[in-house]
Parts: structure tokens; C-alpha cells; sequence
């Protein structure tokens, strides 16, 4: 269904009966940054229809919270679409699952069981320190860190969700790690996504969804664990629970969405997060030696380096669940809202030279660690990111843990790390190549 476009219009772009529109957005721009070329021509809140869907596209921090934060119930709903519904069992995952008290309930219970204690930490370093030791064995010679690091990643993923780890030549979590890329394969070339390219994100976890339910082996192995796991958190979660409340509502086929969900939505991002750090450090070779440094001095502390390079440029389409209003302009019941986070982590008006890598910028005059408001790069409010604690806890173990023993150098002649990325899921650096060294003490190994 297509709401009419609100009173006191937003400014929107033509269009055309059936494909909206799309002849005004044609190009070889990539969303994120199509959306902010026609911000600086609409002004930073506009709206367009993508086929005869009005979208309204948010390019700036301050609609971004209205629609996140301030009213963020009116905007948590998701868009309802014929393969989200085909591939997630009619929307029993939780990314894009309309709101609902059900979806409330799933939700909470699994940012819950992402929670990790004493134990799932020490097993999060165990990992970083294979890592370590795997980077170092192909170190001399310069090679591509990407396997080991999304090896490393989906072991993270496999520990919270089967509540296993494996090693990393291990054939199995090989499979997986495999099998996550072929997805990326299989959207590359889907039809849809070349008449909307920003739905790449969608097909991607519904494609992954789809492909887990029919390919892993031991499904039921799996299933009983999850259900195990759930019974206790559930269990845990008594206390909190209005009585007869929906948990009943929570089936097999849910535990299983969210489980594929945890894959699709926790490895690419986080590994393409690490790599795009690897990627700056190895521009800046400065501040690897700053961070080591720190690191030496200061083992323990819970300072963590962070680069502005969002990996969701434009966060997952939200929807209005109610007549709401973004920027005093009313916005009906149904319309679909982008917010291009890209544009707003590139606003120069807010960010200092936004292109540069300076993890200074989130540090205030005493060195004190400070995060800006407009930096919001797991979104925010009701629809935030579920992983959000679990991944900056592994970004932050596993990149102390490189640093402190490592040293990434470029191989000789080999050119710097291209830093535009290209859009897959998430936006991902090429491919390149490092030469790693262990630092002095560290010669013994990784450990
Ligand atoms: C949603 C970013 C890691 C699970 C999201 C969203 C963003 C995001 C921007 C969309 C928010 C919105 O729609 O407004 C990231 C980044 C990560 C990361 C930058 C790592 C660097 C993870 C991990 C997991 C995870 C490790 C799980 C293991 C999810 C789920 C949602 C989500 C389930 C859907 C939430 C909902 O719709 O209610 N993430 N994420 N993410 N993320 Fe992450």
C-alpha cells in the first residue's frame, strides 16, 4: 500500500507511474552515496518512490534521532514484503520483523543470550589469539588477512549460537564461512536487486535464512541446542515477564531465523569492520605505533580505536506503524524511511576534515574517551542493533590482541589499501595484502 505524500510536503523527486522514481536515480553511484548527492540538490531531508513506494530519506543526525530515538516506536516497524515474508517464515526473524509485542519478546531474549560473562569473554580472546598465531604462521609474505579475520568472526557467531567454537582449519566452520560468501554471490546476481540496489541488505539475510533451513546437516542437533538455550534464558527472564505473556508465541521456526540471522548479521559487518581498520592502519602507519604504544603502557585499559567508515551506510528501511512527523513535516502510517548514515558521518558541518582517519576525534583535551552525538554507527532506539555490545567487545579484544603482539606493513611495492570499498551486503574494503611481524616479545608466537 502507497500513503499519499504528507501535508507541507518533504521536497521529493519526480515520478513516474509505476517505476516511481527511478529514471531520476539512475547512475553507477552506490545508495548511500547517490542519497547524499541528492541531498545537497533536495536539501538533506527528501523524499522519492521507489516503484510506488513513498520513501522518505533522512541525510542528517538531527531527523535521524527524531526518527530513531524521539519517536522511535512510530518509525520501528519494517517494511512488508513478499520475499521477506516467503524467506523468513512470514517474519519470525528479528531484523525484519514488524514490530509486534512477539517481536519485542524475541528480541529481548536474544540481546540477552548475546550477552557474554566471564567464560564467553575468555573464549571471544581464545579466538583472538588464534587469530594472532594464524596471521603470523602466513605473515612473512604479504597475503590477504580476509579469510583468517571472517574465519575468526564466524567462530564468534558459531560460540554464541551453537555454543561452540571450532578450530579455525576446522572443515565444518570452513563450510559456513563459505557458504556466508555465497550468498553475497547469489545477490550479486539477483534481478531484483538491480532495479533496487539498496536491497541488497534484505535479500541477503532472506537468502541466508532461506539456505540455512535447507542446508545444514545436523538441523535438529542445532534446533535442540537453540531451544535449550532459549528455555533458560526464558527461565532467567520469569521474573520480568507479565504472566501469560507471549512467549508461547516462540516457535522452532523463529529460533531457527534468529540463529541465521545471528550469521548473516554478525559476521560481515564485524570482519569487514576489523579489515577496514587494518586498512587505515596500514595508511597510518603512525598510529598502529601510537595504539602499540598505548597498549604497551596501558594494558587493561578500555580505550578503543574507532574509524568513522559506517559498514550499514544506509541502516535496514524502517516504517511508520503510526501517523508520526520528522522535522515538523507529518508523515503517514506506512511510509518507508531510509536514514543514510553515511551522510551523516561525513557532515563537515559536525566532523573535522570527516574523510581522515583520526581516531583523535574521539578523544576529548585530557585524552578521555568521548562519542560524539551524531556518531551512531550500530543506528539507535528501538531498532538498534542487537549485536551492538558483543561486537565492540570483539573489536576492541581482537584489535588489542593484534596490535599487541603484531605489526601490519605493507609487502614491498604493493600498493596502499583502496579506501572506498565497494557496497556488498555491508561496505567492505578490496581485498589487500599486509605482511605481519611479531612485535619484540612476541617473537615466540602469538601467545
Ligand atoms: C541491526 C550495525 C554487528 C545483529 C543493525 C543495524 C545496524 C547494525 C546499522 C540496523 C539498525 C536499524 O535498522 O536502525 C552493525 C555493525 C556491526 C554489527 C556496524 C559490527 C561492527 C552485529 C552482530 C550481530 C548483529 C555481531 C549479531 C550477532 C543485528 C540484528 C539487527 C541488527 C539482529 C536487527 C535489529 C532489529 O531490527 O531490531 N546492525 N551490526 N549485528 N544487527 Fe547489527
Amino acid at each position: 500500500s502507497c500513503p499519499p505524500p504528507a501535508r507541507g510536503s518533504i521536497p521529493c523527486l519526480p515520478r513516474l507511474p509505476v517505476l516511481g522514481s527511478l529514471p531520476w536515480m539512475r547512475g553507477h553511484l552506490p545508495p548511500h552515496l547517490l542519497f547524499s548527492q541528492l541531498a545537497q540538490r533536495y536539501g538533506s531531508l527528501f523524499a522519492l518512490y521507489l516503484g510506488p513506494q513513498y520513501t522518505v530519506v533522512v541525510n542528517d543526525h538531527q531527523h535521524a534521532k527524531e526518527v530513531l530515538l524521539q519517536r522511535g516506536k512510530d518509525f520501528a516497524g519494517r517494511p512488508n514484503m513478499v520475499t521477506t515474508n516467503l524467506l523468513t517464515r512470514g517474519g519470525k526473524d528479528i531484523a525484519f520483523a514488524d514490530y509486534s509485542p512477539l517481536w519485542k519478546l524475541q528480541r529481548r531474549l536474544t540481546h540477552n543470550s548475546f550477552t557474554l560473562f566471564g567464560e564467553g569473554t575468555s573464549r571471544l580472546q581464545d579466538i583472538g589469539l588464534c587469530l594472532c598465531a594464524e596471521l603470523l604462521s602466513s605473515g612473512t609474505r604479504g597475503f590477504d588477512p580476509s579469510l583468517a579475520v571472517t574465519r575468526a568472526v564466524t567462530n564468534v557467531v558459531c560460540m554464541l549460537v551453537f555454543s561452540a567454537t571450532y578450530h579455525q582449519g576446522d572443515t565444518e566452520l570452513q563450510e559456513v564461512v563459505l557458504y556466508n560468501q555465497g550468498i553475497l554471490d547469489t545477490i550479486a546476481r539477483g534481478a531484483l536487486v538491480d532495479i533496487y540496489p539498496w536491497m541488497k541488505v534484505h535479500l541477503n539475510t532472506y537468502t541466508a535464512v532461506f539456505m540455512y533451513t535447507f542446508d545444514l546437516k545436523s538441523i535438529m542437533d542445532i534446533i535442540r541446542l537453540l531451544l535449550k538455550k532459549y528455555n533458560e534464558i526464558l527461565i532467567l527472564n520469569q521474573g520480568q515477564r507479565a504472566s501469560g505473556s507471549e512467549d508461547e508465541g516462540i516457535t522452532d521456526d523463529h529460533v531457527l531465523m534468529t540463529a541465521a540471522e545471528a550469521f548473516s548479521a554478525g559476521v560481515e559487518t564485524t570482519s569487514s569492520t576489523l579489515l577496514w581498520i587494518l586498512a587505515y592502519l596500514l595508511h597510518h602507519p603512525e598510529i598502529q605505533d601510537r595504539v602499540q604504544k598505548e597498549l604497551d603502557e596501558q594494558i587493561g585499559s578500555d580505550r578503543a580505536v574507532c574509524a568513522i567508515r559506517p559498514v550499514s551506510p544506509v541502516l535496514i528501511s524502517h516504517t511508520a506503524i503510526t501517523d508520526s512527523s520528522i522535522g515538523g513535516h507529518a508523515i503517514s502510517r506506512g511510509t518507508q524511511v531510509l536514514v543514510n548514515m553515511w551522510s551523516i558521518h561525513h557532515n563537515p558541518q559536525y566532523w573535522d576534515n570527516p574523510d581522515l582517519f583520526n581516531p583523535d576525534r574521539f578523544l576529548d583535551d585530557q585524552g578521555q574517551r568521548v562519542t560524539p552525538s551524531c556518531f551512531l554507527p550500530f543506528g539507535a532506539g528501538p531498532r538498534v542493533c542487537v549485536g551492538e555490545s558483543l561486537a565492540r567487545l570483539e573489536l576492541f579484544l581482537f584489535l588489542s590482541s593484534l596490535l599487541q603482539r603484531l605489526s601490519f606493513s605493507l609487502p614491498d611495492g604493493a600498493p596502499l589499501p583502496n579506501l572506498e570499498g565497494q557496497l556488498g551486503v555491508v561496505l567492505q574494503p578490496l581485498p589487500y595484502k599486509v605482511v605481519v611481524t611479531p612485535r619484540a616479545g612476541w617473537q615466540g608466537g602469538a601467545n
